[in-house]
Protein backbone atom coordinates (compact mmCIF):
# COMPACT_ATOMS: atom_id res chain seq x y z
CA UNK A 1 0.00 0.00 0.00
CA UNK A 2 1.42 2.92 -0.81
CA UNK A 3 0.23 6.76 0.11
CA UNK A 4 -3.00 6.47 2.67
CA UNK A 5 -4.96 9.73 4.18
CA UNK A 6 -5.06 10.71 7.78
CA UNK A 7 -8.19 12.73 8.90
CA UNK A 8 -8.12 13.88 12.30
CA UNK A 9 -11.82 14.77 13.85
CA UNK A 10 -12.03 17.07 16.37
CA UNK A 11 -14.30 19.79 18.41
CA UNK A 12 -12.90 22.90 16.10
CA UNK A 13 -11.41 21.09 13.02
CA UNK A 14 -10.81 18.56 10.55
CA UNK A 15 -7.50 18.48 9.94
CA UNK A 16 -6.54 15.38 7.23
CA UNK A 17 -3.01 14.83 5.36
CA UNK A 18 -1.86 12.41 2.45
CA UNK A 19 0.49 10.24 4.13
CA UNK A 20 3.60 8.35 2.92
CA UNK A 21 4.34 4.94 4.77
CA UNK A 22 7.52 6.31 6.34
CA UNK A 23 4.92 8.52 8.27
CA UNK A 24 5.72 11.82 6.01
CA UNK A 25 2.73 14.04 5.17
CA UNK A 26 3.37 15.09 1.42
CA UNK A 27 -0.20 17.53 1.75
CA UNK A 28 -2.36 18.82 4.59
CA UNK A 29 -5.50 20.61 4.40
CA UNK A 30 -7.94 22.10 7.32
CA UNK A 31 -11.54 22.69 7.70
CA UNK A 32 -13.41 24.02 10.67
CA UNK A 33 -15.88 21.21 12.14
CA UNK A 34 -19.02 22.14 11.20
CA UNK A 35 -21.57 23.15 13.81
CA UNK A 36 -24.11 20.23 13.37
CA UNK A 37 -21.87 16.75 13.11
CA UNK A 38 -24.03 15.66 10.31
CA UNK A 39 -22.35 18.11 7.85
CA UNK A 40 -18.99 16.79 9.62
CA UNK A 41 -18.93 13.62 7.17
CA UNK A 42 -19.44 15.67 4.18
CA UNK A 43 -16.70 18.11 5.51
CA UNK A 44 -14.21 14.96 5.93
CA UNK A 45 -15.03 14.10 2.50
CA UNK A 46 -14.32 17.33 1.09
CA UNK A 47 -10.78 17.10 2.42
CA UNK A 48 -10.46 13.86 0.64
CA UNK A 49 -11.20 14.90 -2.38
CA UNK A 50 -9.05 17.62 -2.18
CA UNK A 51 -6.29 15.95 -0.60
CA UNK A 52 -6.65 12.67 -3.58
CA UNK A 53 -6.18 15.07 -6.66
CA UNK A 54 -3.08 15.63 -6.56
CA UNK A 55 -2.06 11.81 -5.15
CA UNK A 56 -2.74 8.59 -5.54
CA UNK A 57 -4.12 6.93 -2.48
CA UNK A 58 -5.58 3.62 -1.29
CA UNK A 59 -7.52 4.52 2.10
CA UNK A 60 -8.46 6.85 4.46
CA UNK A 61 -7.95 6.74 8.48
CA UNK A 62 -10.15 8.76 10.69
CA UNK A 63 -9.64 9.13 14.17
CA UNK A 64 -12.93 10.61 15.94
CA UNK A 65 -13.23 11.88 19.33
CA UNK A 66 -15.25 8.96 21.02
CA UNK A 67 -15.68 5.03 21.23
CA UNK A 68 -15.42 3.68 18.63
CA UNK A 69 -16.73 0.00 17.86
CA UNK A 70 -14.15 -3.17 17.42
CA UNK A 71 -15.46 -3.14 13.57
CA UNK A 72 -13.62 0.09 13.42
CA UNK A 73 -16.61 1.44 11.72
CA UNK A 74 -19.19 3.51 14.05
CA UNK A 75 -18.66 5.92 16.71
CA UNK A 76 -20.76 4.85 19.49
CA UNK A 77 -20.60 8.14 21.29
CA UNK A 78 -18.21 11.18 21.76
CA UNK A 79 -18.16 12.60 24.71
CA UNK A 80 -17.74 16.36 23.21
CA UNK A 81 -19.23 16.50 20.04
CA UNK A 82 -22.72 14.91 19.05
CA UNK A 83 -22.46 11.75 17.51
CA UNK A 84 -24.47 8.68 18.58
CA UNK A 85 -24.12 5.22 16.71
CA UNK A 86 -22.55 7.70 13.82
CA UNK A 87 -21.82 4.75 10.83
CA UNK A 88 -19.04 7.05 10.08
CA UNK A 89 -17.04 4.22 7.59
CA UNK A 90 -19.96 3.42 5.36
CA UNK A 91 -20.92 7.37 5.19
CA UNK A 92 -17.33 8.22 4.76
CA UNK A 93 -16.93 5.02 2.11
CA UNK A 94 -20.24 5.84 0.11
CA UNK A 95 -18.83 9.92 -0.42
CA UNK A 96 -15.15 9.08 -1.62
CA UNK A 97 -15.29 5.67 -2.86
CA UNK A 98 -12.18 4.93 -1.01
CA UNK A 99 -11.46 2.19 1.60
CA UNK A 100 -12.44 3.79 5.20
CA UNK A 101 -11.50 3.02 8.49
CA UNK A 102 -12.57 4.59 11.98
CA UNK A 103 -10.02 5.02 14.85
CA UNK A 104 -10.02 6.54 18.03
CA UNK A 105 -8.48 9.96 17.96
CA UNK A 106 -5.93 9.45 20.66
CA UNK A 107 -5.26 5.53 19.39
CA UNK A 108 -4.35 7.30 16.29
CA UNK A 109 -2.23 9.90 18.07
CA UNK A 110 -0.62 7.08 19.98
CA UNK A 111 0.11 5.17 17.29
CA UNK A 112 1.66 7.72 15.28
CA UNK A 113 4.17 8.95 17.97
CA UNK A 114 4.95 4.95 18.75
CA UNK A 115 5.60 4.29 14.58
CA UNK A 116 7.49 7.63 14.18
CA UNK A 117 7.56 9.92 16.95
CA UNK A 118 8.41 10.21 20.69
CA UNK A 119 7.93 6.31 21.21
CA UNK A 120 9.54 5.07 18.59
CA UNK A 121 12.27 3.40 20.59
CA UNK A 122 9.48 1.53 22.53
CA UNK A 123 7.32 -1.19 22.52
CA UNK A 124 5.25 -0.13 25.67
CA UNK A 125 3.71 3.16 25.63
CA UNK A 126 0.57 4.79 26.46
CA UNK A 127 -0.40 8.40 24.86
CA UNK A 128 -2.09 10.96 27.22
CA UNK A 129 -3.98 13.45 24.81
CA UNK A 130 -4.80 17.34 26.62
CA UNK A 131 -7.22 18.41 24.88
CA UNK A 132 -11.15 19.99 25.65
CA UNK A 133 -11.16 16.50 26.92
CA UNK A 134 -8.76 13.77 28.02
CA UNK A 135 -7.58 11.35 25.26
CA UNK A 136 -5.96 7.88 25.83
CA UNK A 137 -3.89 5.20 23.13
CA UNK A 138 -2.44 2.60 24.68
CA UNK A 139 0.53 0.54 22.73
CA UNK A 140 1.23 -3.24 24.37
CA UNK A 141 4.20 -5.53 23.45
CA UNK A 142 4.16 -3.24 19.87
CA UNK A 143 0.24 -3.63 19.35
CA UNK A 144 -2.28 -1.30 19.89
CA UNK A 145 -4.38 -2.27 23.07
CA UNK A 146 -8.43 -2.24 21.37
CA UNK A 147 -9.81 -4.28 23.97
CA UNK A 148 -12.69 -7.00 23.31
CA UNK A 149 -14.78 -4.30 22.38
CA UNK A 150 -12.75 -2.14 20.61
CA UNK A 151 -13.02 0.83 22.89
CA UNK A 152 -9.85 0.26 25.26
CA UNK A 153 -7.95 3.43 26.13
CA UNK A 154 -10.73 5.62 27.30
CA UNK A 155 -8.52 6.84 29.83
CA UNK A 156 -10.56 10.05 30.59
CA UNK A 157 -13.56 8.80 31.73
CA UNK A 158 -11.57 6.55 34.72
CA UNK A 159 -13.55 7.48 37.44
CA UNK A 160 -11.37 10.05 39.70
CA UNK A 161 -13.89 11.58 42.07
CA UNK A 162 -16.97 9.76 43.91
CA UNK A 163 -20.13 12.28 42.97
CA UNK A 164 -17.52 14.71 41.32
CA UNK A 165 -18.49 16.69 38.50
CA UNK A 166 -20.67 15.99 35.31
CA UNK A 167 -19.37 15.11 32.10
CA UNK A 168 -20.13 15.19 28.73
CA UNK A 169 -20.18 11.18 28.94
CA UNK A 170 -23.25 11.09 31.01
CA UNK A 171 -21.67 9.95 34.37
CA UNK A 172 -19.43 12.34 37.11
CA UNK A 173 -16.49 12.64 38.34
CA UNK A 174 -14.50 11.87 35.28
CA UNK A 175 -10.47 12.31 35.10
CA UNK A 176 -11.19 14.84 31.32
CA UNK A 177 -12.86 17.40 34.25
CA UNK A 178 -9.95 17.63 36.51
CA UNK A 179 -6.82 17.39 33.83
CA UNK A 180 -8.14 18.28 30.51
CA UNK A 181 -7.86 22.08 28.64
CA UNK A 182 -11.07 22.77 30.09
CA UNK A 183 -10.43 21.92 33.49
CA UNK A 184 -6.96 24.15 33.10
CA UNK A 185 -9.37 26.89 32.04
CA UNK A 186 -11.47 26.50 34.75
CA UNK A 187 -9.08 26.56 37.27
CA UNK A 188 -7.77 29.99 36.57
CA UNK A 189 -11.00 31.59 36.14
CA UNK A 190 -11.77 30.28 39.91
CA UNK A 191 -8.25 31.17 41.39
CA UNK A 192 -8.10 34.54 39.32
CA UNK A 193 -11.74 35.26 41.27
CA UNK A 194 -10.99 33.89 44.49
CA UNK A 195 -8.00 36.24 44.93
CA UNK A 196 -7.95 39.05 42.48
CA UNK A 197 -4.71 40.48 43.68
CA UNK A 198 -2.47 37.47 43.29
CA UNK A 199 -4.55 36.67 39.86
CA UNK A 200 -3.67 40.85 38.56
CA UNK A 201 -1.51 39.36 35.97
CA UNK A 202 -4.43 36.72 34.51
CA UNK A 203 -7.12 39.38 35.31
CA UNK A 204 -5.24 41.91 33.23
CA UNK A 205 -4.59 39.82 29.81
CA UNK A 206 -8.30 39.07 30.25
CA UNK A 207 -9.37 43.08 30.78
CA UNK A 208 -10.10 42.62 34.38
CA UNK A 209 -12.91 39.42 34.19
CA UNK A 210 -12.20 36.50 35.77
CA UNK A 211 -14.91 33.97 34.29
CA UNK A 212 -14.05 34.16 30.20
CA UNK A 213 -10.09 33.72 30.96
CA UNK A 214 -9.12 31.53 28.35
CA UNK A 215 -6.05 28.62 28.56
CA UNK A 216 -3.55 30.80 26.26
CA UNK A 217 -3.76 33.32 28.28
CA UNK A 218 -2.91 31.12 31.44
CA UNK A 219 -0.31 30.17 29.57
CA UNK A 220 0.99 33.32 28.77
CA UNK A 221 0.94 34.33 31.94
CA UNK A 222 2.73 30.99 33.23
CA UNK A 223 5.67 31.89 30.67
CA UNK A 224 5.70 34.98 31.98
CA UNK A 225 6.53 33.50 35.22
CA UNK A 226 3.54 34.49 37.19
CA UNK A 227 2.95 32.78 40.20
CA UNK A 228 -1.17 31.94 40.22
CA UNK A 229 -1.09 30.66 36.30
CA UNK A 230 1.85 28.30 37.57
CA UNK A 231 -0.25 27.20 40.23
CA UNK A 232 -2.80 26.70 37.75
CA UNK A 233 -0.58 24.35 35.81
CA UNK A 234 0.29 22.72 38.71
CA UNK A 235 -2.71 22.01 39.52
CA UNK A 236 -4.13 20.55 36.45
CA UNK A 237 -0.84 18.38 36.31
CA UNK A 238 -1.25 17.07 40.05
CA UNK A 239 -4.49 15.54 38.30
CA UNK A 240 -2.60 14.02 35.33
CA UNK A 241 0.23 12.52 37.07
CA UNK A 242 -2.11 10.98 39.75
CA UNK A 243 -4.42 8.71 37.01
CA UNK A 244 -1.34 8.36 35.02
CA UNK A 245 0.37 6.64 38.37
CA UNK A 246 -2.80 4.24 38.08
CA UNK A 247 -2.46 3.66 34.52
CA UNK A 248 1.82 2.94 35.33
CA UNK A 249 0.30 0.62 38.08
CA UNK A 250 -2.15 -0.98 35.24
CA UNK A 251 -0.19 -0.99 32.46
CA UNK A 252 3.53 -0.88 32.92
CA UNK A 253 4.52 1.32 30.14
CA UNK A 254 8.11 2.25 29.04
CA UNK A 255 7.10 6.10 28.23
CA UNK A 256 3.72 7.98 28.57
CA UNK A 257 3.46 10.87 25.40
CA UNK A 258 1.93 14.00 26.26
CA UNK A 259 0.20 15.39 23.09
CA UNK A 260 -3.26 17.25 22.84
CA UNK A 261 -3.47 20.85 22.11
CA UNK A 262 -2.17 21.30 25.95
CA UNK A 263 0.98 19.86 25.78
CA UNK A 264 1.65 22.97 23.06
CA UNK A 265 2.73 24.49 26.00
CA UNK A 266 5.80 22.25 26.21
CA UNK A 267 7.83 22.28 29.64
CA UNK A 268 4.98 24.04 31.07
CA UNK A 269 3.06 20.78 31.38
CA UNK A 270 5.58 18.43 31.34
CA UNK A 271 7.59 19.46 34.33
CA UNK A 272 4.79 19.07 36.91
CA UNK A 273 2.89 16.14 35.11
CA UNK A 274 6.76 14.45 35.28
CA UNK A 275 7.14 15.65 38.70
CA UNK A 276 3.06 14.72 40.05
CA UNK A 277 3.13 11.44 38.27
CA UNK A 278 6.49 10.27 40.09
CA UNK A 279 5.07 11.82 43.47
CA UNK A 280 1.92 9.86 43.11
CA UNK A 281 3.86 6.22 41.62
CA UNK A 282 3.19 3.62 44.14
CA UNK A 283 6.74 2.14 45.11
CA UNK A 284 8.67 5.03 45.80
CA UNK A 285 12.53 4.66 45.14
CA UNK A 286 12.12 0.93 44.99
CA UNK A 287 10.65 0.98 41.47
CA UNK A 288 11.45 2.07 38.05
CA UNK A 289 9.82 4.96 36.42
CA UNK A 290 8.50 5.23 33.11
CA UNK A 291 9.65 8.56 31.39
CA UNK A 292 6.99 11.09 30.40
CA UNK A 293 7.61 13.25 27.54
CA UNK A 294 5.93 15.47 24.96
CA UNK A 295 4.58 14.29 21.67
CA UNK A 296 7.01 14.77 18.96
CA UNK A 297 4.81 14.72 15.92
CA UNK A 298 2.86 17.74 17.45
CA UNK A 299 -0.77 18.07 15.90
CA UNK A 300 0.25 15.81 12.97
CA UNK A 301 0.08 12.96 15.28
CA UNK A 302 -3.08 12.07 14.90
CA UNK A 303 -3.27 12.32 10.67
CA UNK A 304 -0.03 10.46 10.77
CA UNK A 305 -0.85 7.68 12.98
CA UNK A 306 -4.76 7.47 11.39
CA UNK A 307 -3.24 6.88 7.89
CA UNK A 308 -0.68 4.65 8.85
CA UNK A 309 -3.41 2.17 10.89
CA UNK A 310 -5.04 2.95 7.45
CA UNK A 311 -2.57 0.44 5.88
CA UNK A 312 -3.12 -2.37 8.81
C1 LIG B 1 -13.45 10.65 24.47
C2 LIG B 1 -12.35 9.90 23.78
C3 LIG B 1 -11.42 10.85 23.07
C4 LIG B 1 -10.97 11.97 23.99
C5 LIG B 1 -10.12 12.99 23.29
C6 LIG B 1 -12.88 11.74 25.34
O1 LIG B 1 -13.92 12.45 25.93
O2 LIG B 1 -14.22 9.76 25.25
O3 LIG B 1 -12.89 8.97 22.88
O4 LIG B 1 -10.32 10.14 22.62
O5 LIG B 1 -12.09 12.61 24.57
O6 LIG B 1 -10.78 13.55 22.20
NA1 LIG C 1 -8.33 5.76 23.01
ZN1 LIG D 1 -16.84 11.11 31.38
Amino acid sequence: MGLTIGVDVGGTKIAAGVVDENGTILARTRVPTPADPQWAVGAIADAVKELRKGHEVTAVGIGAPGYVDAGRSTVLMAPNIDWENEPLKQRVEDLVELPAVVENDANSAAWGEFRFGAAAQHQDMIMVTVGTGIGGGIVIQGRMHRGFFGVAGEIGHMKMVPDGLPCGCGTRGCWEQYGSGRALRRYGREMAAADPERGARLLELNEGVAETITGSQITQAAGEGDPMALEVYERLADWLGRGMADLAALFDPAVFVLGGGVSDSGKLLLDPVAKAFEKHLVGGVHRPKAEVVLASLGSAAGIIGAADLARQ
